[in-house]
């Protein structure tokens, strides 16, 4: 699957990638350009997001993939580990870009340790959860002209999440194996609910485990670190998890569906731990305190130009 689906004509999708520096994003950012999409990186350092966009930009004008490469890649420097920068981060994204088609939520972080952030956060439960929350409500009104496609990239091991909405947030409940697996759960939690707001307004959204992957994700020292750098080297290469996160993004197969959870391409129900409507609620009612968001309606329907 290279391009998943024939090109549209003009004018080319924009595309905001996360954690798009590197690992599966990075790999995302070059399947979208593959596609004839235009894309946005967001990276938290500019260093780091400068060479991958130079690198993905090169890529893409050696391709030829329609235009100059270097026009097609932008990079926007963001930090998600804090609902101040993730602000930032979303007003960033506004001045960059007056469209997105398609929002990838990426970014990703497996602790070893519990790191607070300047609210007194845990930086998981802020970078695979709250943050997200954050962008969703933020560019609402840019995802609602364009009638968008939203991927949230997930993971499997959200199954063994245990979402304590009193001890989470604040990592009293830290576990250097299982609270990336609470926060992947209290993201996934939301997903449904956001494809409820969005039912009327043409925005989709949908979740996907991208497999195994060899990638930087929950990188350690420690004995743990080695067994865990050795098991890596069995695993699937990035562009291997790319493809499962690119055809949510952009395949005809699976236009319109919304509020899914797909292991890989395969559509799978929610276990019953992410299924919990009464949870979801709550989760729902804490993340808007905590970003500082008002309850408001839902988006009404945009004529999708
Ligand atoms: N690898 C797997 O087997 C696997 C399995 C299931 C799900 N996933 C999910 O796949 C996604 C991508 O993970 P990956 O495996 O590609 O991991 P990765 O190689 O560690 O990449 C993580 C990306 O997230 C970025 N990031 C981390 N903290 C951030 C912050 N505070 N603000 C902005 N960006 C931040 C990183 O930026 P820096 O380069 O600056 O650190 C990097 O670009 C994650 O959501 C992960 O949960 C991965």
């Amino acid at each position: 699957m290279d391009n998943v689906e024939t090109q549209r004509s003009a004018p080319a999708r924009t595309a905001v990638v996360t954690g798009g520096n590197r690992g599966i994003g990075y790999a995302v950012a070059a399947r979208l350009l593959q596609n004839g999409c235009d894309v946005v990186l967001v990276a938290r350092d500019r260093e780091r997001g400068e060479t991958a966009r130079a690198s993905l930009a090169g890529a893409a004008g050696a391709a030829g993939a329609g235009g100059a490469g270097g026009a097609r890649v932008r990079l926007v420097v963001g930090d998600l580990s804090g609902v101040r920068k993730a602000r930032e981060t979303a007003e960033a994204l506004r001045e960059t870009c007056p469209r997105i088609d398609v929002l990838i939520h990426n970014a990703g972080l497996w602790p070893s340790r519990r790191v607070l952030d300047e609210d007194g956060l845990e930086q998981s439960f802020v970078v695979n959860h709250l943050a997200p929350f954050l962008l969703n409500h933020e560019l609402e009104p840019v995802l609602t002209a364009s009638g968008a496609r939203v991927v949230q990239v997930s993971a499997g091991l959200y199954v063994k999440g245990q979402a304590d909405p009193e001890r989470t947030p604040t990592g009293l409940d830290f576990h250097p194996m299982r609270t990336y697996a609470d926060t992947k759960l209290c993201n996934l939690l939301l997903v449904p609910r956001f494809a409820e707001r969005w039912k009327n307004a043409g925005v989709t959204i949908n979740a996907v485990h991208p497999g195994v992957i060899r990638t930087g994700l929950g990188d350690r020292g420690g004995p743990l670190g080695y067994l865990l750098k050795a098991a890596k080297l069995l695993w699937k290469s990035p562009d291997v998890g790319a493809r499962p996160v690119v055809r949510l993004a952009l395949a005809e197969q699976v236009a319109g569906r919304t509020g899914r959870y797909f292991h890989l391409d395969a559509e799978q129900p929610l276990a019953p731990v992410a299924a919990d409507a009464a949870l979801a609620e709550r989760l729902w009612t804490q993340a808007l305190e905590l970003t500082g968001l008002e309850r408001t309606p839902p988006p009404a329907r945009h004529d999708v130009t």
